[in-house]
């Protein structure tokens, strides 16, 4: 083992009013949010760059359309939650959608229009209405992160940090007051704050088969869990039924909108997957789609999705899964390509309220690092970035209102020890990375049961035991894992993306009320 010697000193304190950790929507969001606030944005990649959000597909969900309302919205955020959603959190995510769309046209956001110059509403998966927007057909993340990052980098109240790897949450007296931080040129930087939003996204990269782009792996949860914040639904991992099946990492999505349009999934000799599983067939909530898939494929089968029944041109609606077949030499206009699940979306994460306050006076979180209770044991799809957009947005609000407040930092520097006495050379890291990912995919992905969860705890204990002694990036992420599977072990009942196959069977003797 390669093990490199750290300082465990500070070479840089930089103070701000607030510290935003990560650049996606939440956390573009946030900035943007928060005038008046001097406010520091850290982020590993560019600006807007890494993380999931530039990635996203199929749009973004709002009741905006003729007919459609809130309430229908929550009906059905509700309903796909499998019982587990909060009433109240739903009705704000839903009611306040619509004015954050407003926002984002008024940044200049560009989503895709009808012949009538009115918003395009796409379907996903158990929406009763047409209510998704989407830009550039299925490109939709890549427009609003463009969009807000603009607004972003001409606010004069927001400095971005790129390069920038926050490694730990700084606590004095019982409060979050900034966070440490590894720049691009190694050099390790304390940044103080009256306040610290987390907005560090999904844990995907944890499972072995995942559409999360690399660096999701639950940084956010791991500082936060280490500082005592109350974490909550860590089991519920949502895994996307239709990845294009092509072992690259991340696993190309192949849009759910796409279903919304016609295409089908069919079986190895082409009948129909969904045909008799579920009223609603290929637009079933996606927990049911993809552990029928999973089925199939755990028996030997053969799983696809056939775009042919689409009646538009898929060039121009849908070229971004276009573009991902092509790459691997696959027609989708032409063929019914291979599919399977994987890793997608995290519905647990820090526990907030619904200003994203945390447990720990000072810490605030939105986004998928947090569970603020909109999405339950399954999540309605194109309902994240909503949530990232919503509750970014009381986030930044409520750092607005609480900031001036805030107890003056004290923090003696000179006297602070890093902790990271130790850590990895980075093929080491990839190392052990890939063996969690093995773990969690094999024992605590789709389908669970104790034995497998057990395996994987001891399994992941022994990963922990040969790491060096400190803090370091696999720390962190086997701690996310193993928070995951004591998650899963402690559910022992079957609900939305959390099935456990010793448990009650699905869809019959389920739990009810959200606990
Ligand atoms: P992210 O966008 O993941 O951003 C996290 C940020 O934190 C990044 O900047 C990252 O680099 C940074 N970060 C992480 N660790 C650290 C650290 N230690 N220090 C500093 N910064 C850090 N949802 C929808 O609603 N509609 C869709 O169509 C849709 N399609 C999707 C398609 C794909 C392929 C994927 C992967 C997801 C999709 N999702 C979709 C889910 C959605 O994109 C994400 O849940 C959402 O964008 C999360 O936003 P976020 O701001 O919370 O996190
Ligand atoms: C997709 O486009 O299928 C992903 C949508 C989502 O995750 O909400």
């Amino acid at each position: 083992m390669t093990i490199s010697r750290l300082p465990n000193r500070v070479d840089q304190v930089r103070t701000h009013d607030v510290v935003v950790v990560g650049s996606g929507v939440a956390g573009l969001t946030v900035a943007l949010e928060t005038p008046g606030l001097e406010v520091a944005v850290l982020t590993p990649a560019r600006l807007g760059e890494g993380g999931s959000s530039p990635m996203a597909q199929g749009g973004v969900a709002a009741a905006v359309g003729p007919g459609d309302s809130p309430a229908s919205h929550a009906a059905d955020t509700l309903a796909a939650a499998d019982g587990h959603a909060d009433p109240t959190r739903v009705r704000t995510l839903t009611e306040e959608g619509p004015a954050r769309v407003a926002a984002l046209l008024a940044i200049g956001a560009r989503f895709d229009r009808d012949r009538r110059g009115g918003l395009a509403l796409g379907r996903e998966a158990a929406h009763s209405h047409p209510r998704i927007l989407h830009a550039n057909g299925d490109a939709t993340g890549a427009e609003i992160v463009r969009a807000l990052r603009a607004k972003v980098l001409a606010a004069d109240h927001v400095r971005g940090y790129e390069e920038t790897t926050a490694q730990e949450i700084v606590v004095s007296q019982g409060r979050a007051v900034g966070v440490l931080a590894l720049d691009g040129r190694g050099a390790f930087v304390l940044h103080l704050a009256r306040a610290v939003a987390l907005a560090t996204g999904g844990i995907g990269q944890l499972y072995r088969y995942t559409t999360n782009p690399r660096g999701n792996v639950g940084d956010g949860l791991a500082m936060a869990a280490r500082i005592g914040a109350r974490l909550e639904d860590l089991e519920f991992v949502q895994f996307h039924p239709t990845a294009l099946a092509v072992g690259a990492d991340p696993m190309p999505l192949l849009t759910e909108a796409l279903r919304g349009a016609g295409a089908r999934l069919l079986d190895e000799v082409g009948r129909p997957l969904m045909r008799g599983r579920h009223p609603a067939g290929d637009l079933a909530p996606r927990d049911v789609v993809a552990r029928a898939l999973w089925h199939r494929l755990a028996g030997g089968g053969g799983v696809r999705l056939d775009a042919r029944s689409v009646d538009r041109d898929l060039e121009t609606a849908f070229p971004t899964a276009v573009r991902h077949c092509r790459a691997h030499g696959f027609d989708l206009s032409r063929e019914p390509v291979p599919v399977t699940p994987a890793a997608h979306y995290h519905m647990g994460g820090i526990a907030v309220d619904g200003d994203g306050r945390t447990t720990v006076p000072g810490l605030w979180a939105c986004g998928e690092v947090s569970a603020v209770g909109v999405h339950g044991a399954n999540r309605l799809a194109s309902n994240s970035l909503l949530d990232g957009l919503v509750f970014g947005a009381r986030v930044g609000r409520d750092l607005v209102r609480a900031t001036p407040e805030a107890p003056p930092i004290k923090v003696d520097v000179a006297s602070r020890r890093l902790q990271f006495t130790a850590r990895l050379s980075s093929d080491e890291e990839l190392a052990v990375l890939a063996r969690v990912r093995g773990i969690m995919w094999d024992r605590v992905g789709l389908v669970r049961d104790a034995d497998g969860l057990h395996e994987a705890r001891a399994a992941l204990t022994e990963v922990a035991a040969g790491l060096p002694a400190g803090l370091s990036p696999s720390r962190r992420f086997v701690d996310v894992a193993r928070l995951i599977t004591d998650a899963a072990l402690a559910r022992r009942v079957s609900r939305g993306a959390h099935f456990r196959r010793d448990g009650l069977p699905d869809g019959q003797v389920r739990e009810t009320g959200r606990r």
